[in-house]
């Protein structure tokens, strides 16, 4: 491992949690031992989001995410562990001690980046060769002109099986380098061959200045449209804007998400150089964060057919999420901002981009045009819909003036409107109420997880598993009494896992910790650890507590075992019977 384990150990006990949390959460409530605040990472209303001084772990009742402070860095700040790890120690003011595994992971990334760059400029210098004069010819029936074409460092993919691939092996890079950049593939013949082919070619360059990946779109006509180039060990699509490097300097105050790549860049070219895009993947929650670091103010400007007015919705929480303020813009008569500055011009698009709407008006108004409002069911419709919403909104003012709006459009009384929403709300917060109050009592069936190795299939056995591993975090010296207890007892794969990471580690005289944990965990898998350590436990009698858990896991699972073959159950019953007396 590239950072030594005793330094890690030092950072996590000289950053403490709650203190960590509070750069980015205002933790207030205190229920039991625990801090709580509105979670930072889904949009929530009550706090949910919970930190235990004690435990030095977060947990979120809401989303289910938690870890340790490592996680929470790694999780807020969208860095890896190693990052994650120096950004805590910078914190701490203290020095990480870096040794030549990760000086070889470094070298590696900055080949990757080396080649990436490369790359690009061999696909921009294509541009005014004979190879590169299709794409040319693309990008002025385009419209694009010179001036941003040099700004995006855009290019031209040869229509060749190897062009490129050759044109990088002549300069010193491996083909190894080259399929891990994504460039190639390696075909049936044992041969590699270019990935982007007659393509008209996008770098996607990050806010360092690095290009980290490719966009192509197919020079006419042609399936795929778009080929993005896949995450690599510098790319990660879900955590990167196209264009953000150049928007992020912008004067306008404001970031614009568009869908396409053209779009960005024909919005560029009128002026609007706030624009950015996510890449062809619908937008991620590390992309708004990204975003917020940049800006307080996000427009939306996707395209206006059906699947980008869902689009908007889906966008919508998850920015505001991360604090952005959110509008709007509604287009009519184009399908996409490129349509519309060509056919409208850049002057008719600032007009709209005034205009646009906050998100709340753009809900009520979408709302409004999908019912008939001149008929009883079509103002019953709208109404239940608009008082979900207005109901939603954290703030009594702006509860108030879409109210407003809302009986407005509907041609009902504003008190009416009012009283609906207030019961609405009402209801609300009883029934998150009530719902932290069962999490808490029966955190057992707080929600499954996504990931199947997590989700139990045994309930009552996992029950067991859980206080096995909370007693072991806490106190990893009972290794030495959970006897024959092995990996493979554990009905729980997840809970198997950790067992046996806390054993060996144990066994090989390593430290046991929720840090040293994070490195052999995903943040899925910290997430669920962080559910089962924030129950209840303490270590008074300790010993006879693990032999409960171990007994009632072999219970439970004998109880399992004879519903789906009683004979056999009977027997493993009657030979350990045979064994104790
Ligand atoms: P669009 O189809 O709206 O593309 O897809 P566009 O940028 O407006 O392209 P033109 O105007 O037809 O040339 C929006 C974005 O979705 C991603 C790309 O990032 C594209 O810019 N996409 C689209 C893909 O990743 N793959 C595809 O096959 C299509
Ligand atoms: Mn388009």
């Amino acid at each position: 491992m590239a950072i030594p384990e005793r330094f890690i150990d030092d950072l996590v006990s000289r950053s403490d949690i709650v203190d960590v949390v509070s750069d980015y959460v205002q933790l207030t409530k205190r229920s039991g031992s625990n801090m709580f605040g509105l979670c930072p990472f889904h949009n929530e209303k009550t706090p949910s989001f919970s930190v235990s001084p004690d435990k030095q772990i977060y947990h979120c009742f809401g989303c289910g995410k938690g870890g340790g402070v490592i996680n929470f860095i790694m999780e807020i700040e969208n860095l890896p562990f190693p990052d994650a790890v120096r950004f805590l120690a910078k914190r701490a003011g203290m020095e990480v001690p870096e040794d030549t595994v990760d000086d070889r992971t470094a070298t590696r990334r900055s080949r990757l980046l080396a080649l990436n760059k490369d790359a690009a400029r061999f696909f921009y210098e294509n541009l005014s060769k004979p190879v590169g004069a299709g794409a040319v010819e693309y990008i002025n029936s385009r419209g694009l002109n010179k001036d941003v074409v040099v700004r995006f460092g855009l290019g031209a993919a040869p229509d060749s099986w190897n062009t490129l691939s050759d044109a990088m092996q002549s300069k010193g890079y491996s083909v190894g380098e080259l399929l891990e950049a994504g460039l190639v593939k390696r075909g049936r013949n044992g041969g590699v061959y270019d990935v982007f082919r007659n393509r008209l070619m996008f770098p996607v360059i990050d806010v360092h200045g690095d290009v980290v990946g490719f966009s192509g779109r197919i020079i006419g006509d042609g399936e795929p449209k778009y080929l993005n180039s896949p995450d690599t060990p510098v790319f990660q699509k879900s955590r990167n804007l196209f264009a953000l490097n150049l928007a992020r300097k912008t004067k306008r105050g404001m970031l614009m998400l568009v869908e396409g790549n053209i779009d960005v860049v024909m919005l560029h070219q009128a002026g609007f150089d706030c624009a950015v895009a996510s890449l062809g993947t619908s937008l991620t929650t590390e992309q708004a964060r990204l975003m917020a670091r940049y800006t307080k103010n996000a427009v939306l400007c996707y395209d206006s057919d059906n699947a980008g007015v869902k689009a908007v919705q889906r966008a919508i929480p998850i920015l505001e999420s991360t604090g952005l303020s959110v509008r709007v813009l509604r287009m009519s008569g184009a399908k996409d901002p490129d349509e519309y500055i060509k056919k409208h011009g850049a002057d008719s698009f600032t007009v709209l981009l005034e205009r646009s709407e906050n998100h709340i008006e753009y809900t009520l108004l979408s709302a409004r045009d999908k019912y008939d409002l001149a008929t009883d069911d079509g103002r019953l419709g709208f109404m239940r819909e608009a008082t979900g919403l207005l109901a939603a909104l954290p703030n009594a003012v702006e509860r108030d003036i879409y109210s407003a709006r809302a009986a407005e459009y509907a041609g009902v009384s504003l008190d009416a409107v009012k009283s609906e929403v207030n019961r609405e709300v009402r209801r609300r917060i009883r029934e998150s109420r009530q719902k932290r109050e069962r999490d808490a009592s029966r955190p057992e069936l707080a929600v499954q997880p996504a990931e199947r190795s997590l989700r139990y299939d045994n309930v009552p056995s996992a029950m067991a598993e859980e206080g096995i591993v909370r007693l072991l975090m806490l106190d990893p010296s009972l290794v030495k009494e959970s006897g024959e207890l092995k990996q493979e007892d554990f009905t729980s794969e997840f809970l198997g896992k950790v067992y046996s990471v806390i054993c060996r580690r144990y066994n090989d005289g390593e430290t046991v910790s929720l840090a040293s944990l994070t490195r052999e965990l995903t943040q899925e898998e910290m997430s669920h650890l962080s559910t089962v350590l924030q129950k209840p436990e303490s270590l008074a009698d300790s010993s006879e507590k693990l032999r409960d858990y171990i007994k009632r896991m072999q219970t439970e699972q004998l109880r399992a075992r004879a519903k789906t073959d009683p004979i056999e159950a009977m027997k493993i019953l009657r030979d350990r019977k045979g064994l104790s007396g």
